[in-house]
């Protein structure tokens, strides 16, 4: 099957809409819209039948929802423990042997490890870190690249009953230490080095040094992956390998309340500081296992492949407690897509015969970009159904993906959520709901969503806004680690009764959701958030800057990219070095991902009048658009003179 792009345009231009097939809707977990009858009838009894169904407590809850504005309790009064949750329970339904992850390593190393296997790594990994002290509540850092040890040590946390929270493998040192200082971590689980297209990375020099200064860190736990060579400290650092070897197979696990904190997972907001989200026990499971199964249309012999990393939410839900919740064998992959070579997925979906594809519309416009003929190489054919998350999908992109990797016949089902949310909030039901390129579709049964004016009044059908949230759901997040007021600030403060989510969106008058990307300062390069402000803070931390100005940049290929706007401090001149030195500065405050790719150097940023930086106007020059209102900028020669330099950047990238 061979499609060109103008075909894809042409059905786009169409409009043309998917229905479930009758295939499809034979086998859907879901092929009737009951659901959201019960939801919309009686929001609260449909939580806690879904609670029922999914959740195995230790105690059943005494409340199915307190919501004390902005702070709501799910399930209070009820038992649980996540990691028995996840495994236990499948080992004792004699589901022990089934496989939980296919693990495929960069270098092309692998592993199968069943749910029985699991169990036992995490049991011995929980007594382990009981021995080196670590206490219900206390807080562990994981810094781990995407191997198996990296579920393993959350599960483990779990178990124990201490809160983790896990920092991207991708973050540098800086960012590991204010993280692990903020959450106040005992103790950090990293790994000598991790594969990284080829090169590895020092994983665990990153870490040593995060620990010099997050002096909350008593133990580190070190696994080995590349074997490298790295310094031990005497006392605080230990061997993975050599601190489970002796421990038992067996560990009881903690009965926590369902409002127990499960992990912290920091993200970015609109301030310098990231924030760290917090989510609870039972309510964040059930949505995510709820979530999983409903979406994916997840069967005993589903082979799942959620190819985001662990170190984001995509991955906490949907490679961890979700998939793992509903106890489904799920592919691991340590490495990226273009390592050895660019059809590495397709290999491993043929190899491994996924029959579900999660991953981000980023990935799918490389894909586009590199051409067909790398899936085609390939028997794609078990696959049954495809996801996207992370940023809107625009409709070529969805199209292509389903025609290409989707053999033109299996459902594709557009995930809008946040890692405040926890889960998945509004998508399709792949055997329900008629699916539009580009669409995520509506709010899942017993959530619910609506897209308002600036002062608060739905728009109609058609119009375009700002995305609420207007009912407590089991995921939300319980609020900002140690920030109670930033959390009323963030999310709340706008309009007061209903969750601010900091997207725009349209509505259509099917009553479809069409995302349209954040409204905040709040940057999506390639999928992943990134603060304005957080890299404006990096970029002024370097001696030479006076100060700096960041937007996201609309790019065909990663959504957004980074432009900065930088005014150097007197007497230092801008240079192509300094370009550079910039960029690396903020690799290392921050991580390779928050580097700009465009750095343009002003004598003065476009300011109002009352000295506020006028980001649209950057956002403007930076995408070389017709300039908009400019009345209250202070001074207009400014900005010509920038349009003219951010031209020259752009001609040089190009
Ligand atoms: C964006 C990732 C459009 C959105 C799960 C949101 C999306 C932010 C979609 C959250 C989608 C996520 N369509 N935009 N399907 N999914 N986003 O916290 O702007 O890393 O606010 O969670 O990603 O990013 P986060």
């Amino acid at each position: 099957m061979s499609v060109d792009v103008k075909t894809i345009e042409a059905l786009f231009k169409e409009g043309r809409t998917f229905a479930p097939s009758e295939e499809f809707r034979a086998q859907a977990n879901v092929s009737n819209d009951s659901l959201y009858k019960e939801a919309d009838a009686d929001i609260e009894a449909f939580w806690a039948r879904q609670a029922e169904k999914y959740v195995s407590w230790y105690k059943k809850w005494d409340t199915t929802l307190e919501w004390d504005l902005p702070f709501a309790k799910w399930f209070a009064g009820g038992k649980l423990n996540a990691a028995y949750q996840c495994l236990d329970r499948h080992v004792a339904a004699g589901k022990g042997d089934k496989v939980a992850y296919l693990f495929e390593g960069e270098p092309g190393d692998t592993r199968s490890i069943t749910y029985k296997q699991l169990l036992d790594e995490v049991c011995r990994l929980a007594n382990a870190l009981k021995g080196l002290g670590v206490k219900r509540g206390d807080r562990v850092g994981i810094y781990l690249g995407m191997i198996p040890e990296l579920p393993a040590a959350m599960l483990a946390c779990a178990r124990i009953g201490a809160p983790h929270c896990v920092v991207f493998g991708g973050f540098s040192a800086d960012a590991v230490a204010d993280r692990m200082q903020d959450a106040g971590a005992v103790c950090l689980i990293t790994q000598d080095e991790a594969w990284r297209r080829g090169k590895a990375v020092a994983m665990k020099h990153n870490a040593d040094e995060a620990c010099d200064k997050a002096e909350t860190i008593k133990n580190m736990v070190v696994v080995r992956r590349t074997g490298a060579e790295v310094s031990m400290v005497a006392g605080r650092d230990h061997w993975y390998h050599e601190l489970i070897a002796d421990q038992s197979s067996e560990c009881e696990p903690e009965v926590m309340d369902a409002e127990d904190l499960l992990f912290t997972l920091y993200t970015s907001g609109t301030t310098a500081k990231p924030k760290g989200i917090k989510h609870t026990t039972a309510g964040y499971m059930l949505q995510a296992m709820y979530t999983h199964d409903i979406v994916f249309n997840i069967h005993p012999d589903t082979v799942y492949w959620c190819a985001a990393d662990i170190g984001w939410i995509t991955g906490h839900t949907y490679i961890v407690y979700g998939t793992l919740g509903n106890g489904t064998t799920n592919i691991l992959y340590e490495g990226t897509p273009d390592y050895p070579v660019k059809d590495r997925w397709w290999e491993i979906v043929e190899k491994y015969k996924a029959t579900v594809l999660y991953c981000a519309p980023t990935a799918i416009r490389t894909f586009m970009k590199w051409g067909p003929e790398f899936p085609q190489k390939h028997d794609l054919s078990s696959l049954k159904l495809l996801g996207t998350v992370g940023e809107p999908i625009n409709p070529e992109a969805w199209i292509w993906y389903r025609q290409f990797i989707g053999a033109d016949s299996i459902p594709v089902v557009d995930t809008w959520w946040q890692t405040e949310t926890g889960g998945i909030m509004v998508a399709p039901l792949p055997g329900v709901t008629t699916l539009k390129p580009g669409s995520a579709t509506k709010p899942l049964p017993g959530i619910r969503a609506a897209v308002v004016d600036e002062a608060g009044k739905e728009v109609s059908p058609g119009g375009g806004g700002y995305v609420v949230l207007t009912h407590p759901w089991p995921g939300m997040l319980r609020g900002i680690w140690g920030a109670d007021e930033r959390y009323k600030e963030t999310y709340w403060a706008t309009y007061g009764d209903r969750y601010l989510a900091g997207d725009g969106a349209r509505i259509d008058t099917d009553g479809y959701f069409w995302f349209m990307g954040r409204v905040d300062d709040v940057m999506n390069v390639s999928g992943h958030r990134i603060s304005t402000t957080e890299v404006e803070s990096a970029l002024v931390d370097h001696p030479s800057v006076a100060e700096a100005a960041v937007v996201g940049k609309a790019d065909e290929q990663t959504g957004q990219t980074i432009a900065a706007f930088v005014t150097l401090r007197s007497g230092i001149e801008g240079s192509t070095e300094l370009v550079a030195e910039l960029r690396n500065h903020v690799g290392k405050l921050i991580g390779p991902i928050a580097k700009p790719k465009f750095i343009t150097f002003t004598p003065e940023l476009p300011k109002t009048r009352s000295g506020k930086i006028m980001r649209r106007l950057l956002r403007d020059v930076s995408e070389q658009r017709l300039l908009g209102d400019t009345t209250t900028l202070a001074d207009t020669g400014v900005v010509h003179e920038l349009q003219r330099r951010a031209a020259e950047e752009a001609g040089k990238e190009a």
